[in-house]
């Protein structure tokens, strides 16, 4: 496994690799890997010749009384789970690498697909996340980037991103990885007190008995949110930052359950934000099926 820290050194790697007719996969991390980052890597070992994996905590997709500071770090951890799952190429830049003091060019989608869900309360993050992403993308010119399916409004905006920059190559959307009790594995869910981690929870419990609602064939979207709040408030500890019933695509409401829904979740436990989310395809006639868990 090569470590670089420089694009320079990148560079000269993913240029050899294309010239010499091989395919690249990408997938972008902040750190403190989980196994929810290592399903992502596994995929991409499946599918490419080369797997790269950036390492880098990205302080623009953090707001100015965000966790930039305290966000979890371990490299000689992450160096050694990546050695173990066959990792290629990992690029752990610093901050002045990606980010020179002259540096002012952003990338931002525009419109309320960034601006709803979690962007309400992180207004400046989409941006920081498509900068970057845009960044790696022609670092690497990867044939196909992994993401995964528990940031569904990070998937949505790239997704748009990669559309309206054509950029080419492939988004590969992995499943959410949860932990044994449904939770959603998340580097920020060392922060929480067992207590917290024990309430927690609630936020995949109460996405997993919306799917059961909407599998008895509830269509209403207001009815189906109003029944997440009303588990969530259950805990004392838990303050909603949003339920969203939205199309998966374009993130827009809806009144009436159809075609590729995400039904996504904010809650706060003390100091620490936690998001969760659930697909699920509805067909007026045929009955629903249910995807990326
Ligand atoms: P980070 O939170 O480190 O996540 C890196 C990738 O792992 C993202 O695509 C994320 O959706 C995926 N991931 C995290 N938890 C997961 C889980 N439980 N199951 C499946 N996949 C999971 O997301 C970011 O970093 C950053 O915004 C980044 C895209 C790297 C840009 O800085």
């Amino acid at each position: 496994m090569q470590v670089v820290s420089t694009i320079k050194n990148l560079r000269e790697i993913t240029k050899k690799a294309r010239r010499a007719g091989q395919t690249i996969g990408l997938v972008p991390t902040m750190g403190f890997l989980h196994d929810g980052h290592i399903s992502l890597m596994r995929r991409a070992r499946q599918e490419n010749d080369v797997v790269v994996v950036s390492i880098f905590v990205n302080p623009t997709q953090f707001g100015p009384s965000e966790d930039l500071d305290a966000y979890p770090r371990n490299a000689v951890r992450d160096k050694a789970l990546m050695v173990e799952e066959a990792v290629d190429v990992v690029f752990m830049p610093n901050v002045e690498q990606l980010y020179p003091d002259e540096f002012t060019t952003f990338v931002e989608v525009e419109g309320p697909m960034a601006q709803v869900l979690c962007g309400q309360s992180r207004p400046t993050h989409f941006r920081g996340v498509t900068t970057i992403v845009a960044k790696l993308f022609h670092l690497v010119a990867p044939d196909r980037a992994y993401f995964g399916q528990k940031d569904a409004q990070q998937v949505a905006v790239i997704q748009q991103m990669v559309r309206d920059l054509d950029f080419d190559l492939q988004v590969v959307i992995c499943p959410t990885v949860r932990e044994t009790d449904g939770l959603a594995m998340s580097s920020r869910n060392t922060y929480l007190s067992p207590r917290q981690r024990a309430e927690a929870v609630v936020l995949s419990k109460s996405l997993f008995e919306a799917r059961e609602v909407i599998a008895g064939g509830e269509r209403r979207a207001g009815a189906v949110a109003q029944g997440i709040k009303v588990r969530i408030s259950e805990v004392p500890d838990a303050v909603i930052d949003y339920i969203a019933v939205v199309d998966a695509r374009t993130l827009a409401d809806l009144d009436t359950l159809t075609g590729e829904v995400l039904i996504a979740v904010a809650a706060r436990f003390g100091g620490t934000r936690l998001i969760d989310n659930i697909r699920v395809a509805v067909s007026i006639h045929e009955g629903c099926s249910i995807t990326g868990r």
